[in-house]
């Protein structure tokens, strides 16, 4: 197998650009929206009237949240998450601490250099992004103008053909770096939505996309790009169009991420000033994604979120065998670890659970942002690597297979999850960051979806995420789309009719 910790190493290059890129970071009125949401389902009150049971339920939450808002200090010390940390230190997946750094085979010597270079480079055919910018499908809102198969994977339609399965993803241009390893693992058909922003972002995707399909087979077989850019940022003047490898050849191809920041730090700090007041436009991004995959069921990330080593095949197998219609309000859960960027990565989930064992794995956002992934149950998720154990025959075999089901739904459940694509789009109305992900989940499951967690297929994010200080820019998007959250609400209650007051399993 290749080493292949591409995401390591080179970061803190573009802080300020990478601070508005989609993320994942906690932020405290999430967290006491998470209490708040909780108790509040817990209410035991059922008046007959619908509509007032509503409204009564909406004003109170606002009250508390506002006030809850107003106290956040009071928040991080809630004894939930003292109670919940509390318990995550028991478990078996954060035993050892380790101190330092270390060094044995567990790591990796070179973590920003990648063997997965391919030997039949592709010297004849160079593939511009071939758009007219004048045209273009909008959005509803009309604040974005997208753009469908910019460029095509020579075997994007035979793998859509043949695979139950597409991996849909979306990423600004910070972060395209990380498709080079998700690509590598995804071995079916993948559709990205790239979001760029004026001139000089779209000169440099453009020479990156050339760069990244020059160098890597599976980027230029598998993948379906397509574009989304806001409305005050068409690209005016026309794309240098490359037309030779010269200036592609220079570049070192072992060097994804570093060859991107180069890019990246020749982009002015006046776009760069711009992008971070602008809202990423991440729900419009990822149902851009979604319609452009073509298959049967799709799998939904972020593009920082690498797939686990021969995922696609198995699970492919797995979803063979359910039969037609038989799984329209199935969402199957692939569990999330953030690992440490230091160390190779885990070939099977035996590798994962052993590195989470010695500290440089856990759950993603256990830290930071507990609720993100608490319902899937990873104390539970574990218990198939000890020899003898249900489910162990299929972890040996690699065979996919439902491990358990969600029993504990709470609102903020962000999972990542392989379903079909007739389920509820990403609101557009929420842009920017806070109650994108979630609040599709949330619609999920008052919708009466089965969340069933998977087994031994898993994802990856790399680097081990610590709380830090909230950036003055996400509290602001978060407050905005918070606002927005009720009448969300609201709304999604009266279209599948569910009563607020009731425990939303029994439909
Ligand atoms: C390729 O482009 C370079 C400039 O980038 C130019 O000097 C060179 O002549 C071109 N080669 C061909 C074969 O067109
Ligand atoms: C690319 O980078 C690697 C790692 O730094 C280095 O070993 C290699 O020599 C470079 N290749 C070229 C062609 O510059
Ligand atoms: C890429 O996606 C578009 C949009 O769904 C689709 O029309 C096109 O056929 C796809 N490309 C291939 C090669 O299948
Ligand atoms: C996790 O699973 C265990 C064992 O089945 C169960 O006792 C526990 O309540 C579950 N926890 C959550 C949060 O679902
Ligand atoms: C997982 O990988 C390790 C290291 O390559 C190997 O020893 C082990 O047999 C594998 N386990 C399973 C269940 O495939
Ligand atoms: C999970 O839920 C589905 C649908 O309700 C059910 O058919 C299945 O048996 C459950 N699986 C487990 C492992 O509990």
């Amino acid at each position: 197998m290749y080493d292949n910790n591409i995401n390591s190493g080179l970061f803190g290059v573009g802080n300020k650009i990478y601070s508005y890129s989609i993320n994942h970071s906690t932020s405290r009125d999430k967290y006491c929206l998470a209490c708040q949401h909780t108790s509040m389902l817990k209410l035991g009150c059922r008046p007959r009237n619908f509509t007032l049971t509503v409204v009564i339920i909406l004003a109170i939450s606002n009250m508390l949240l506002t006030f809850l808002l107003l106290q956040s200090e009071t928040c991080t010390s809630n004894n939930k998450d003292d109670k919940l940390i509390k318990n995550i230190n028991n478990d078996k997946f954060v035993t050892e601490k380790i101190d330092g750094v270390q060094k044995d085979d567990d790591y990796n010597d070179n973590p920003s250099t990648i063997n997965l270079i391919d030997d039949d480079i592709d010297d004849e055919k160079v593939d511009n992004i071939n758009i007219n910018v004048n045209l273009g499908k909008w959005d509803n809102q009309r604040i974005i103008k997208m753009f469908d198969s910019v460029l095509i994977g020579s075997k994007f339609t035979e793998l859509s053909k043949n695979s139950k399965i597409c991996l849909a993803t979306q990423s600004s241009i910070e972060k395209l770096h990380s498709l080079v390893q998700v690509a590598h693992h995804w071995t079916s058909s993948i559709s990205v939505a790239l979001y760029v922003a004026g001139d000089e972002e779209y000169n440099a995707v453009n020479k990156y996309l050339i760069y990244l399909r020059y160098c890597y087979k599976p980027i230029r077989e598998r993948i379906n790009f397509s574009l989304a850019i806001p409305h005050n940022k068409i690209p005016i003047n026309e794309l240098n169009i490359i037309n030779n490898y010269s200036s592609i050849k220079n570049l070192n191809c072992s060097l994804p991420e570093a060859t991107l920041v180069n890019m990246l730090n020749k982009i002015s700090t006046k776009h760069t000033s711009w992008k971070s007041k602008n809202s990423y436009p991440q729900n419009h991004m990822r149902n851009l994604a979604r319609k452009n995959c073509q298959s049967d069921y799709l799998f939904l990330t972020d593009v920082d979120i690498v797939p686990s080593i021969g995922f696609a095949e198995s699970i492919d197998l797995f979803l063979h065998n359910i039969p037609d219609n038989k799984c329209d309000k199935c969402a199957f859960v692939v569990p999330t670890y953030e690992l440490d960027k230091r160390v190779k990565f885990p070939i099977n989930k035996t590798e994962l659970v052993r590195l989470a064992k010695k500290g440089l794995a856990r759950p993603f956002h256990w830290k930071v942002f507990i609720h993100n992934q608490y319902a899937t149950n990873f104390s539970r998720w574990i218990m198939d690597v000890v020899p003898g154990s249900k489910g162990y025959t299929n972890l040996i075999n690699g065979k996919t297979y439902v491990c358990h089901n969600v029993t504990n739904f709470e609102f903020l459940y962000e999972p990542f999850y392989v379903a079909k694509d007739t389920a509820p789009p990403h609101d557009e109305r929420f842009v920017g960051y806070g109650y994108t992900r979630n609040t599709q989940v949330y619609e999920m499951y008052v919708a009466g979806y089965q969340f069933q967690i998977l087994s031994p297929v898993f994802t990856v994010h790399w680097g081990l995420q610590t709380r830090k200080g909230r950036l003055p820019w996400r509290e602001k998007q978060n407050i905005l789309n918070r606002k927005k959250f009720d009448q969300f609400k609201r709304e999604i209650f009266t279209k599948y009719e569910r009563d607020v007051s009731k425990p939303l399993r029994k439909l």
